[in-house]
């Protein structure tokens, strides 16, 4: 608390006779500094923090910007903050904690006469967790003008050593009590047993305590009353046996435990893949949020997608491994979550292959082991492990050693895995770190295993202007076999294209930017295992920034894209087109040849829908604009400055012949264009207008001519 706060209090304090129900912020943590709050130790820092210290997992559920949050110096540092002395002057005094759970170590006390009368501490102790702070009150009416002080302990040095807490208020409106530990038991019959979760309430911690030991632990916003939609936490693994729901902070009134379902279906999922404004050929989770791919792989027939779920909440949280697995990259069956957070820590993202030659030893039946390699984001800030199948897929079981590579920096991640078949081994490109305060690009490294367990470090990359989820890969250049080069491939989807021997990636150009700026595409991962005799290196990313309103699911992957090398006047580049299974969905076709596009004239007039592939053909002519209007959101290319924009996004577009080439892929909430053959991409995601369903072309300023342009009806993938 600074003087200002201080000095407030202190005005509060004085007036408090005479308006005796007001509220009196004893601290908000706004100031620069604690003010008149005595801190010992390191802990605590100069000041209040401003959210989230450097290493630390977001912290969420303070108030404004500052809030005690003593990660300062990381788990390992310790001290006190101690208030000045105040008078209590009204019954309660409530506030907002979190951090370590710590009794007597990571605590917030109340001093009376110098002893501690009232103590509370953050809901954690076990790897994993959450930042969350969330609200909690003592009633003080006990103690009526008594003087007292407000003590933060932090005591603690390892895992969960830290304490934060805002808004600290007395208070005569009695809080909702919160129960410490509210429990159900359930004896597992079902599939699920479905939540209520209500977007926006207030983060609880949940356990699902197996044979008295937690089986599963999540962060959900629990509904206290009427939930938003539903989520299924799988429970088939604790058949037949009687397991215990554990939450705490739940206000008395709740009747969030007591709503609690088992089920063999997804709870309220009727419209499931018809939502409004459910993506209806990009893939989605059926709940919760997502956000990048992970672990692609194909197998027998089958790719295999998986990606960074939070089942019990729309925002970032709890990552897991969510999967789904399609025959055609278009019709996608989303089966049970693959990967868990256990005692390593939460599950980031990473990879998959398939163990063709069983280096692993994890093979016990006619199935080769898939493997996945992720990133255990725990206590040791990342360190990557392993999950496997024997049963194609269908079942994933973590590997009893892990982590097979240690924690090398903090925040390593991201393990994209490939076997290199001159070298015979697997290599791994894993992303090391970035300092964001200097310029020096990040620090990726490749390694080197037999087995997928023992790794040894290759050499280190540093591209500039990338960031986190790497990729590798060979591929032919203008589709010869025989002249291949090597990408290098940053999260954001800039790339070098360059030479790999089994040790050293060499780029042989800059660092290439192959997304226009401002679009919604981001840890992009190809597939792996793809059948030489397809021969096609798949992309999908995360469409990272949609909106979805009031929707049981949060953010869509991209549709597939297929990437090649060609040669152009800038070298070797990469072009990517959607992979030709869009065709499935292709229904009526118009079709357009040698059209004069005229000022204020619409060649697509009278079309209209919601799911389209358009690929055009156009001779700019004279116009100055050429623009489709797609149920309100715009393609435009300007002739003059040769610039093609889609939504924010924008990218310099040079006509080839004197024509652009266009492929748009219009779906429910975004758009993708494909320009140049793929030389160029771009895209948008928006919330429709259900008012409006109709698709325009419009020249301005001159006339353009549509050398051919089809456009494609296509229908929903979960038809
Ligand atoms: C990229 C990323 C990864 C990390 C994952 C966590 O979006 O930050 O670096 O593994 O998301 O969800």
């Amino acid at each position: 608390m600074n003087r200002l706060h201080l000095s407030l209090l202190v005005a509060a304090l004085a007036a408090v006779s005479a308006r005796a129900a007001d509220d009196i912020v004893l601290a908000d943590f706004e100031g620069k500094d604690y003010g008149n709050w005595k801190t010992t130790g390191e802990a605590f820092g100069p000041g209040p923090a401003q959210g989230t210290l450097p290493r630390q997992m977001k912290v969420s559920g303070y108030l404004g910007h500052g809030l005690v949050n003593s990660f300062y110096g990381g788990d390992k540092s310790t001290g006190t903050l101690t208030s000045p002395e105040f008078k209590i002057e009204r019954h309660y005094i409530s506030f907002l904690i979190g951090g370590g759970g710590w009794t007597g170590k990571t605590c917030m006390n109340l001093l009376v006469d110098g002893r501690a009368v009232r103590s509370a501490t953050g809901p954690n102790v076990v790897p994993g967790g959450s930042e969350a702070l969330g609200p909690a009150s003592w009633d003080v009416s006990e103690f009526p003008g008594k003087t007292a002080q407000i003590q933060i302990v932090d005591n603690a040095t390892g895992g969960w050593g830290h304490i934060s807490v805002d808004q600290i208020v007395l208070t005569d409106k009695k809080p909702p009590k919160l129960l410490a530990d509210q429990t159900r038991e359930f004896a597992i019959e079902k599939h699920y047993l479905n939540l209520p979760v209500k977007n926006g309430a207030p983060k609880r911690k949940m356990a699902v305590l197996v044979d008295g030991k937690p089986a599963r632990e999540f962060n959900i916003e629990l509904a206290d009353a009427a939930p938003d939609w539903w989520a299924p936490l799988d429970v088939r693994a604790f058949r037949g046996k009687r397991v215990t729901l554990c939450v705490n902070q739940l206000p008395e009134d709740s009747s969030g435990l007591k709503a609690i379902e088992q089920g063999d279906t997804l709870k309220g999922a009727e419209n499931l893949y018809h939502e409004k404004y459910r993506p209806q050929f990009h893939f989605t989770p059926r709940r919760g949020w997502t956000n990048d791919p992970n672990g692609l792989c194909y197998y027998k027939g089958q790719y295999h997608l998986f990606f960074q779920a939070n089942p019990y909440g729309v925002k970032w949280d709890n990552m897991h491994w969510g999967h789904a697995v399609s025959r055609d990259l278009i019709h996608w069956t989303e089966t049970d979550m693959a990967l868990y957070p256990d005692d390593l820590g939460v599950c980031f993202s990473g990879s998959g292959v398939v163990d063709h030659h069983n280096t692993t030893g994890f093979q016990n039946g006619k199935d080769a082991p898939i493997v996945c390699i992720f990133t255990s984001m725990g206590e040791q800030h990342g360190a990557q492990s392993l999950c496997y199948s024997t049963d194609a897929g269908k079942s994933w079981r973590n590997y009893d050693k892990n982590p097979v590579l240690g924690n090398l920096t903090p925040g390593n991640r991201d393990p994209k895995v490939i076997w290199h078949e001159p070298t015979k081994k697997w290599v791994m490109a894993l992303y090391l770190s970035q300092d964001k305060k200097s310029d020096k690009p990040p620090m990726y490294a490749l390694f080197g295993s037999p087995d997928l367990k023992a790794w040894t470090k290759l050499c280190e990359i540093e591209p500039p202007k990338c960031g986190e989820c790497p990729d590798l890969f060979e591929l032919p250049v203008d589709g010869d076999a025989k002249n291949t080069r090597w990408v290098f491939w940053g999260g954001n989807g800039n790339y070098y294209v360059g030479r790999f021997d089994g040790t050293t990636f060499k780029p042989e150009s800059g660092i290439q930017c192959f997304i226009a700026s401002h679009s919604f595409y981001y840890a992009s991962q190809s597939w792996s295992d793809i059948p030489a005799s397809d021969g096609r290196r798949i992309q999908i990313a995360w469409m990272s920034g949609g909106q979805y309103p009031d929707m049981p699911f949060n953010q869509q992957m991209s549709f597939p894209r297929e990437l090649t090398l060609r040669t152009t006047p800038d070298g070797i580049q990469m072009f990517c087109n959607p992979v030709r299974e869009i065709e499935k969905l292709h229904g009526k076709a118009r079709t357009w040849t040698n059209a004069a596009l005229k000022p204020d004239e619409d060649l697509l007039a009278g079309v209209s829908g919601e799911l389209f592939d358009i690929r055009a053909e156009i001779d700019p002519g004279s116009a100055k604009q050429i623009a489709f209007d797609l149920r309100g959101v715009k393609v435009c290319y300007d002739t003059a400055a040769k610039k093609l924009s889609c939504g924010k996004a924008s990218a310099p577009l040079e006509p080839v012949n004197g024509r652009i080439r266009l492929q748009l892929l219009l779906d429910r909430t975004s758009l993708e264009v494909f320009a140049d053959d793929g030389l160029i991409t771009l895209n948008d995601c928006f919330v429709p207008d259900d008012a409006n369903r109709s698709l325009a072309l419009t020249a301005d300023g001159g006339e353009a001519k549509v050398v051919s342009m089809k456009v494609f009806e296509l229908r929903s993938a979960w038809k």
